[in-house]
C-alpha cells in the first residue's frame, strides 16, 4: 500500500477525473464490482464475496497506489475505476498494466477513452512506464477497436493449458 506518492493525481479530463478513492466511494465500488453485467468480460474468478466483508476490507484501496477512482467531473459523481499498476508476466513484474472498469450508466459516452488518454500519459509523465500492458477478454466487443486506436499492438494471446485463449494480449511502447 502507498509504495509511491500519488502526488500525480488527480488527472483531469473533459468529463472525468482520476483520483484517489476516498471512504464515501466504497459502497458504489462495491456495486460495481458485484455488477455481473460489467464483470461479463473480465478475465478471472467471478466475484463473490459479501458486502459487509468486502466493505470492511475495501478500506485499504483508499489509501492504494493501484486502485484509482473514476469520477464525474463536474458532479464528483463515482463513475469506475481504474488502475495503471505493475504488470506480471511469465512470475515478473514487468511494466504496467492498464484497466478501466466503468459502471454500467457510464458506458459508452467517451470516458474510458478519456480515461486510458488520462492515465497512458501519466504512466509516461510520472510513473516512468516504458510499456503498457492491457489484457482484453476474447469476447470482448468494444475494447480491442479502442486500445487499437489509442495506439496498442496485439500481442500473441494468454492461452491456457487446454489451448484455449484465455486474454488478448495489447502493448503500447510508451
Ligand atoms: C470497455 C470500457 C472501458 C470502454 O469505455 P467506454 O467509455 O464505454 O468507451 P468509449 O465511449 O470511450 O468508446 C470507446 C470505443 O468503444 C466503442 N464502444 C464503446 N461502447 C460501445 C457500445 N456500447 N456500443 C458500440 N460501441 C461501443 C466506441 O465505438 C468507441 O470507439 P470510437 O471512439 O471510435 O467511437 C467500458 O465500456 C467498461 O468499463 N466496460 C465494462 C468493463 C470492461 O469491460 N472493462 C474493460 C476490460 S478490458
Amino acid at each position: 500500500m502507498g509504495t509511491f506518492s500519488q502526488s500525480w493525481l488527480p488527472l483531469a479530463g473533459d468529463q472525468a477525473v482520476v483520483r484517489s478513492l476516498r471512504e464515501h466511494d466504497l459502497p458504489a465500488l462495491y456495486e460495481l464490482e458485484a455488477d455481473p453485467w460489467v464483470k461479463r468480460y473480465i478475465v478471472g474468478k467471478p466475484f463473490s464475496k459479501p458486502r459487509e466483508d468486502w466493505l470492511r476490507d475495501a478500506q485499504a484501496l483508499c489509501s492504494s497506489d493501484n486502485t484509482f477512482c473514476i469520477a464525474r467531473s463536474k458532479s464528483d459523481t463515482f463513475l469506475g475505476r481504474a488502475s495503471v499498476g505493475h504488470y506480471i508476466r511469465d512470475g515478473r513484474h514487468t511494466d504496467r498494466e492498464l484497466q478501466v472498469l466503468l459502471r454500467r450508466s457510464a458506458v459508452g459516452s467517451g470516458v474510458g477513452r478519456e480515461v486510458c488518454t488520462l492515465l497512458m500519459k501519466a504512466a509516461k509523465e510520472y510513473l516512468g512506464a516504458t510499456r503498457l500492458f492491457a489484457e482484453v477478454h476474447p469476447g470482448h466487443p468494444h475494447s480491442p477497436a479502442l486500445v487499437h486506436s489509442l495506439g496498442f499492438k496485439e500481442e500473441e494471446p494468454r492461452i491456457a493449458s487446454d489451448g484455449q485463449v484465455v486474454a488478448r494480449i495489447f502493448v503500447f511502447n510508451v
